[in-house]
């Protein structure tokens, strides 16, 4: 059977319709401020351009696959897209207050969760990270019997850095997929703590 390959209007059309998101085709990677802009209004970057097939199992830079297969399924989910759009405008909050440690925890926290996030369902281990998802290596190395995956705790997370250019070797397992939205709600309550803090100090 041919298939064509995804045309970024029609899923557009198809995705705005089913969840009020848009893609927003991209042809590089965007600076961290734009892409949760983006986020933040429902809108989703997608890379134009595909990578070259010596990057088939593993590559550091987004494209057309990862933006497509790895995440854009998920913003199907009610949990997920909030999350995703939450993590958006926290970063313009953040942001407004100008406090770069934070904004690295905000970055930190999409990226175990949004690109490299694993979570129990019923006792099985499932992929939602679009890292895993769109690469054969890494989705293996995920669900291998390799001891990567720690439970999900916040403070951890936030406070570890992401080294984009190999395979994830520490993985943060939630509970549930449900659960994206105990740490949306917890770290809404951070965030306001700061942006509270931050804005008396300034006064
Ligand atoms: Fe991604």
């Amino acid at each position: 059977m041919i298939q064509d390959i995804p045309n970024i209007n029609d899923i557009s059309d198809f995705l705005q319709e089913q969840t009020g998101w848009q893609l927003w085709p991209v042809k590089g990677l965007l600076e961290a401020e734009d892409y949760f802009y983006l986020l933040s209004h429902r809108y989703f970057p997608v890379a134009t351009f595909v990578s070259s097939n010596t990057d088939i199992d593993f590559s550091q830079l987004p494209d057309l696959w990862h933006d497509i297969f790895g995440h854009i399924p998920l913003l199907f989910s009610p949990i997920y897209s909030n999350f995703l759009q939450n993590l958006g405008n926290q970063y313009i909050t953040i942001k407004d207050v100008n406090d770069k440690d934070i904004e690295q925890e905000i970055v930190r926290l999409f990226w175990y969760t949004i690109e490299a996030g694993v979570c129990d369902e019923k006792g099985k281990l499932r992929v939602y990270g679009a890292s895993q998802l769109s690469s054969i290596k890494e989705i293996k190395y995920a669900l291998s019997d390799r001891q990567i995956k720690y439970p999900f705790k916040l403070e951890n997370v936030i406070n570890l850095t992401v080294e984009i250019d190999r395979v994830q070797d520490r993985l943060f397992e939630i509970p549930s997929f449900e659960y994206l939205r105990v740490i949306q709600d917890d770290f809404d309550s951070y965030i306001a703590s700061i942006s509270y803090g931050m804005l008396r100090k300034q006064q």
